[in-house]
C-alpha cells in the first residue's frame, strides 16, 4: 500500500483521492501529527511565536450566516474601541511582551480609510519594534494600499471555503468567492505577508471542499493558514447546525504543516473553544502561533462569533500567563520576537 504521510511529507502534496483517503479515515492520525511536528521543528523548531490580537469593533455590515455578529443579530450588544482605547491595549501589550498586534473587528464603515491610517501611523510611530496585522475585510486595492503606506505589514482574510456553490450556502449573494479572492491576490502584490484560511465543518462542506481549499491555498500560496472548526451561534439562521470536530480540525492542522512547512499557522481559540485542550493539541498537530486576546475584558464577551468563546474572563496579562503555561506543557516555548514567516520553500 502506498504510504500517504511519507509521499505528502516528501513531495508537498497528493492526489485529490489519496488527500480524501486521508481526509476521511482515522487510522492515519497519529502518524499524520508526528511527521507534521517533525516538520514543524526542522523549519521554527519549539519556537510558538504569539500575536495580541485587539478586537476592536465588532459592528459588521456582512450578513455571514454563521457569524453571531452578523448585522442582522439584533440581540448582538454592539461596541467600538477608540483610537485611544486600542493604543491603550497596545501599550499593555508591549510592556507583556507581544511584538505583532492583530488589529481586527467587523466590516464597520465607521472606521473611514483615514481612521484606520491613522490608527495604523500612530501604532507603528509608537512601536516601531511591532508588526501590525489588520483583519478587516474586504476593501479595495486603494485602501489596502493606503493602509500598507501607513505601516500595516500583515493581512488576515479567511477566504472561508473555495468552492463557489459552497460559499454561496455561507453567505448572501451579496458577498462573493471572486471578491474575497481579489482581495487576497490585491494584498499579495501590494507586498503585505498574507493570512487565509477557512472553517472546519462548517454546514453542508464536503470533503471534497476541503480538498478544493487546500488546492486553493497551494495557489495563493499564504504565509498563515488559520483554521478552526465552526461553532454554531443560536442568533444566526444556523443556528442548531453541528460543530465541526476536533479531530477533522487537527488533521487539517497536520495535512496544511506537510504541505506548507513554512507557513504561520495559528492553534485557534475556537480549537480552544470546542476542547480543553484544543490548542495544545493544535500546536503538536504542527500549529506554531497563538493569538491571546488583548482586548478590554469589558467588551470580550460582546465579541461572539460564536458560542461558549473562551478566555472572555481574563485580563490580557492572565490570558498571558496561562498561555505560556500551556504552551510550555505541550512541549513548546513562546518567543517575543516579531515572528515573521520563515522563508517560502
Ligand atoms: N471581518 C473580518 C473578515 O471577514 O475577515 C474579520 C472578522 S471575522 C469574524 C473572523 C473569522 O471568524 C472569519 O474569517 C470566520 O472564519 C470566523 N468565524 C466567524 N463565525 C464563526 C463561527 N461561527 N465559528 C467559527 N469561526 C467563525
Ligand atoms: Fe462580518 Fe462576521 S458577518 S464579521
Amino acid at each position: 500500500m502506498k504510504n500517504l504521510i511519507y509521499d505528502l511529507k516528501i513531495n508537498k502534496n497528493l492526489k485529490d483521492d489519496e488527500l480524501i483517503e486521508l481526509l476521511e479515515t482515522d487510522i492515519y492520525d497519529d502518524k499524520l501529527h508526528m511527521a507534521a511536528d517533525e516538520i514543524r521543528r526542522m523549519n521554527y523548531k519549539d519556537e510558538v511565536y504569539i500575536r495580541g490580537l485587539i478586537e476592536f469593533t465588532n459592528y459588521c455590515k456582512n450578513d455571514c450566516y454563521y457569524c453571531g455578529i452578523r448585522k442582522s443579530n439584533i440581540k448582538s450588544e454592539r461596541y467600538r474601541l477608540s483610537k485611544k482605547d486600542i493604543l491603550k491595549c497596545c501599550e499593555n501589550g508591549y510592556k507583556l511582551g507581544y511584538r505583532t498586534f492583530v488589529l481586527q473587528g467587523g466590516e464597520d464603515p465607521y472606521y473611514t480609510d483615514d481612521l484606520i491610517c491613522e490608527i495604523v501611523s500612530e501604532i507603528n510611530k509608537s512601536y516601531s519594534d511591532c508588526a501590525i496585522t489588520l483583519s478587516i475585510g474586504e476593501k479595495s486595492f486603494e485602501s489596502y494600499k493606503r493602509y500598507f503606506d501607513s505601516g500595516a505589514r500583515r493581512f488576515l482574510l479567511r477566504h472561508e471555503t473555495a468552492d463557489d456553490e459552497h460559499y454561496s450556502k455561507l453567505h448572501p449573494d451579496s458577498m462573493s468567492l471572486d471578491n474575497r479572492k481579489r482581495c487576497l491576490f490585491d494584498l499579495k502584490k501590494i507586498g503585505y505577508q498574507v493570512g487565509s484560511g477557512f472553517m472546519v465543518g462548517s454546514p453542508y462542506q464536503t470533503t471534497q471542499n476541503l480538498v478544493a481549499d487546500l488546492r486553493f491555498l497551494q495557489e495563493l500560496k499564504p504565509d498563515m493558514i488559520g483554521i478552526g472548526p465552526y461553532i454554531n451561534h443560536k442568533d444566526t439562521p444556523f443556528s442548531g447546525k453541528e460543530n465541526g470536530t476536533l479531530e477533522l480540525t487537527l488533521k487539517l492542522v497536520s495535512i496544511l504543516r506537510l504541505m506548507f512547512p513554512y507557513a504561520l499557522i495559528p492553534s485557534t481559540t475556537a480549537l480552544g473553544t470546542i476542547s480543553p485542550l484544543g490548542r495544545e493539541l493544535g500546536l503538536k498537530s504542527g500549529a506554531n502561533v497563538v493569538m491571546p486576546n488583548l482586548s478590554p475584558v469589558e467588551t470580550r464577551k460582546k465579541y461572539d462569533l460564536y458560542e461558549n468563546k473562551i478566555c472572555t474572563g481574563e485580563e490580557a496579562a492572565e490570558c498571558r500567563g496561562c498561555l505560556e503555561r500551556r504552551v510550555e506543557i505541550a512541549g513548546y516555548r513562546i518567543v517575543t520576537n516579531i515572528g515573521d514567516v520563515k522563508k517560502h520553500a
